[in-house]
């Protein structure tokens, strides 16, 4: 087990990774208090021991999979549910599953009774690696994805790589896309060892996966400390973002994973890079054939239109200082954020993608 620790003065906290984590980790940082944890229902069917290893009596709200359950009603009924059994200020809650437990739990936490601490159990890898790590919740409106949200940063994260064993090939694979978007804009040595590691990767018990989660989780840990509110450095997390929320927006069918969107974001923002003379092209060669290699997507859906996309990144742009941007690299772990790009000129590179 590695812990590492989000420096955040008194709101440090420590992030623990490894492969069968004791559970008595979530005890010590309870310290007797009262809680309660939000659970993945799919998780609740595939980990039930593991779960009961790590909850033991807690009083268990199970949200069903998917990002249908960030939504404000379920927010309202599981804040039913706590005051029903008789949480108070002084307790604490547990968020067991991946970035829509995180965020809907976090999300719950940061405004129950004016907010209450919680504590994060990443299980997929797309949470361990990026969204358990960094305070972001968030819920939906219709429309408008994460339009309602706080940073509110956990007490913990205990990343247990033992989760990943009843995830989805789908699932993992996704969670490599933003495990591979955190070592391209920040560790060029760890992008070359994941890029050779190929399908390696996709094996939950790969040595070298947990080394790469510690990693990411210590580079994101970093990036985090450094701008806790994304004013400035955070932003380069973002890259494959522009793109992925476009698509996530646009809600294709069947419904892409996020670390899906993010993966055809960052080839999309390669070539782009490549186009303004930024990005050298060797670098989208070398995701182009990861990628494939993990049977990650390399295409847009065929019946979405370039101009829909582009309407979809221009609505989001006003929650984003009334800009679209984009995050493009001059090599990787040398990010450039903040860059526009003309329409007509990002419209060329989603054809090239398969966009209508
Ligand atoms: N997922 C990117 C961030 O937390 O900033």
């Amino acid at each position: 087990m590695r812990t590492l620790a989000v420096e955040l003065g008194p709101r440090r906290y420590p992030v623990h990774v490894g492969r069968e984590l004791p559970p008595a980790l979530l005890a010590e940082v309870l310290a007797g208090r009262p809680a309660a944890a939000v659970v993945d229902a799919r998780l609740a069917r595939r980990q039930g021991p593991r779960l009961d290893a790590w909850l033991g009596g807690l009083p268990r709200l199970t949200v069903p999979s998917g990002e249908g359950s960030k939504r404000l009603v379920r927010v309202e009924r599981l804040a039913g549910r706590l005051l029903e059994l008789g949480l108070g200020r002084d307790g604490v809650l547990v968020a067991a599953g991946g970035g829509v437990v995180g965020d809907l739990a976090g999300f719950l936490a940061a405004s129950y009774l004016r907010g209450v601490p919680f504590v994060q159990l990443p299980t997929t890898l797309l949470a361990q690696v990026d969204a358990s790590l960094g305070g972001k919740t968030a819920v939906h409106l219709a429309g408008a994805r994460n339009a309602l949200g706080f940073f509110h940063q956990p007490l913990a994260v205990m990343a247990d790589l033992a989760w990943l064993d009843t995830l989805s090939r789908r699932d993992l694979r996704a969670g490599l896309a933003e495990l591979v978007k955190t070592m391209a804009v920040a560790d060029p040595a760890w992008l070359e060892r994941l890029a050779a590691a190929g399908p390696a990767l996709l094996d939950p018990h790969a040595p070298l996966l947990e080394a790469a989660v510690t990693a990411s989780c210590r580079h994101k840990a970093a990036v985090v400390a450094a701008d806790e509110r994304e004013d400035g450095r955070r932003r380069v997390l973002n890259f494959g973002h522009t793109l992925a929320h476009a698509l996530e927006a646009a809600g294709p069918r069947p419904a892409w994973r996020h670390g899906e969107a993010v993966a055809l974001g960052m080839l999309a923002a390669l070539r782009l890079g490549e186009r303004e003379g930024i990005t050298p092209p060797a670098l989208r060669r070398c995701l182009t054939g990861l990628f494939g290699s993990l049977g990650l997507p390399g295409r847009l859906p065929p019946d979405l239109a370039a101009a829909r996309l582009l309407a979809l990144m221009d609505r989001d742009k006003k929650r984003r200082g009334g800009r679209v941007e984009f995050v493009l690299l001059e090599a990787w772990g040398r990010p450039r954020a903040g860059i526009v790009v003309a329409p007509s000129r990002v419209a060329a590179v989603l054809r090239e993608f398969g966009a209508a």
